[in-house]
């Protein structure tokens, strides 16, 4: 690579409090929060960089966006502002399901609160999307201004762009950033780093650069007849943290709380420190672990997030490498190279300091969720089609578009059991709006070749009799994400069964929204280029 590492300082998004405080009461806050198209510095080597960036103002707009701060119980309005310009600053693909037609002018986008419960108007369907000024509407939209109730269980949440067939160029370009629900009354007690200077989101993603600046996507897809743009994964050269290509940041001798989001398209990381510290796991996606979890390395999808401190006090060095080495695409891809195998720097000072943060034994128990609870069981089978150069050219979920009639029907409230049937070479994420699950359990199938034979032509595992094939290793969830997921990794050529739970983990009431109502909800794989074309279907709840 050609920009030397850990020159930029990490820095610390804008934080914007999605609540206000009136005579020491904490109340709703409306927020207004712009697209903005300008130029970020992402190294101190390389020109300005043209992004797509959030922010409460242009001058504020940055990459990730701001981190918006709020309270359990206090509900957050945002609307949600395109100032984009009439073209796009990445190519895109005309030839795959996308908003509207390259003819018309303006660039769709739409936000999606990820691991939001949120009232389906809210939730940023792909169909929701609008253009500047509202100019041009998807045939969704419904409103300018987003609710968000922020009823459920504290945690880290992101916000990103979501529009149909653009999710992958508008993220690229860098509409997306963290969101982080806290719950002080049950967090406080924990004793976890809390304050900002020891509290921080990571935002991770990789990212290609021309020497002049601008962001580097192959503008030919690899199999050009049919898709001119398209490819199945982006992998870019740099690793992006907080906005900077592998910055360093000073930490004091004690803990510190780091929320890492991995905001790539299709980079899986799997991140461990180079002299041997350890992550204390508090948290995956959403929710916390149970209890405190020591591990070396976490293994993270693109979208997954993982909650942890890290204990700076217990490096045996005065520097340390947080660094990576999931090959790419996971798991069969290239291993990594010297420029992605690198993360960022923590630069340990000297002296020690009072920490007055700690672990404790337990952390946050939810009511541990039961089998015997789900109504249904559905089978979800992932596929991946080629052209006769045995390129891929789209994805589906089920054998169907994501414009077919929709076929998940949950009913609020249910819990459902979820087979997801992998049938590709590749890992993919798989996220489910509106509901939270639990992975119980992978088992890789036997005789793939021939079920997979059977399920081309059938689309149906029943039919299929998937349980003849499902018979094979049977591997177990790591004990640090064994909690409530929003996104979980399906190994190809397993079977992947979870517990989907379409209501909250931490209560029994009821949404305080409908959420039968329209546009619904979608699930999809949360590698962007997939989701694009077209891993996604959509979701419509009935009571
Ligand atoms: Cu993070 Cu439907 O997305
Ligand atoms: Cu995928």
């Amino acid at each position: 690579s050609f920009l030397e590492k850990f020159v930029d300082e990490l820095s610390d998004m804008p934080r914007v409090k999605g609540f206000d405080v009136i005579n020491g009461v904490h109340v709703l806050n409306s927020l207004k929060i712009g697209m903005f198209h300008k130029k970020w510095k992402f190294h101190r080597d390389l020109p300005p960089t043209p992004v797509f960036a959030f922010g409460t103002s242009k001058e504020a707009a940055s990459i990730p966006g701001p981190t918006i701060e709020v309270l359990h119980g206090v509900d957050t309005y945002v609307s949600w502002k395109n100032y984009l310009p009439s073209k796009h600053i990445l190519p895109w693909d005309p030839t795959i399901p996308t908003a509207i037609p390259h003819t018309k002018k303006g660039i769709p986008t739409v936000v999606h609160l990820h691991g939001g419960i949120d009232e389906p108007e809210s939730d940023g369907h792909s169909t929701s999307w609008f253009t500047a000024k509202f100019k041009e509407r998807g045939p969704s939209w419904t409103k300018k201004n987003y609710h968000y109730h922020n009823v459920q269980h504290p945690g880290t949440l992101w916000y990103h762009d979501h529009a149909m067939g653009l999710t992958r160029v508008n993220i690229l370009a860098g509409l997306c950033g963290a969101y982080i629900i806290r719950h002080p009354q049950i967090e406080m007690p924990l004793g976890l780093p809390y304050e900002e200077e020891f509290d921080h989101p990571l935002v991770v993603f990789d990212r290609s650069f021309r020497v002049d600046g601008t962001i580097y996507m192959n503008s030919t897809g690899n199999n050009p007849s049919i898709h001119p743009q398209w490819q199945p994964e982006y992998f870019g050269d740099a690793i992006i943290v907080n906005g900077k290509a592998w910055p360093y940041m000073i930490v004091k001798r004690r803990k510190y709380r780091f929320r890492i989001i991995n905001a790539s398209n299709a980079r899986f990381f799997k991140f461990y420190f180079n002299n041997g510290l350890e992550f204390i796991h508090v948290g995956s996606d959403s929710a916390y672990n149970e209890k405190p979890i020591m591990i070396k390395e976490i293994l993270l999808a693109p979208s997954e997030i993982a909650d942890v401190v890290v204990d700076f006090s217990k490096s045996n060095s005065d520097a340390v490498v947080l660094s990576n080495d999931a090959p790419y695409p996971y798991p069969s891809g290239d291993p990594v190279n010297e420029a992605n195998s690198e993360v960022m720097k923590f630069i340990i000072k000297a002296n020690h300091v009072v920490d007055t943060s700690k672990i404790p034994s337990k952390l946050i128990k939810y009511p541990t969720p039961k089998l015997s609870d789900a109504s249904v069981t559905r089978y979800i089978a992932m596929y991946e089609y080629t052209s006769n150069i045995d390129e891929p050219t789209h994805l589906y979920i089920n054998g169907k578009s994501y414009e077919a009639p929709v076929t998940e029907t949950p009913k609020v409230g249910a819990t459902e059991i979820w087979n997801v049937i992998n049938l590709t070479e590749d890992n993919h994420p798989l996220h489910i709006h509106l509901g939270l699950f639990v992975a119980l359990d992978q088992t890789e199938l036997v005789n793939l070749d021939k079920f997979k034979e059977c399920m081309l032509k059938m689309n149906d595992a029943i039919k299929c009799q998937v349980g003849k094939y499902a018979r094979g290793k049977k591997i177990d969830v790591p004990a640090h994400e064994k909690g409530w997921k929003n996104v979980y990794k399906m190994m190809p050529g397993h079977v992947t069964k979870i517990l989907v739970r379409f209501s909250y983990i931490h209560t029994n009431e009821s949404y305080p929204f409908d959420a039968t109502a329209e546009p619904g909800y979608v699930y999809h794989c949360h590698i962007l280029d997939h989701e694009d074309n077209a891993m996604m279907r959509p979701l419509k709840f009935i009571h």
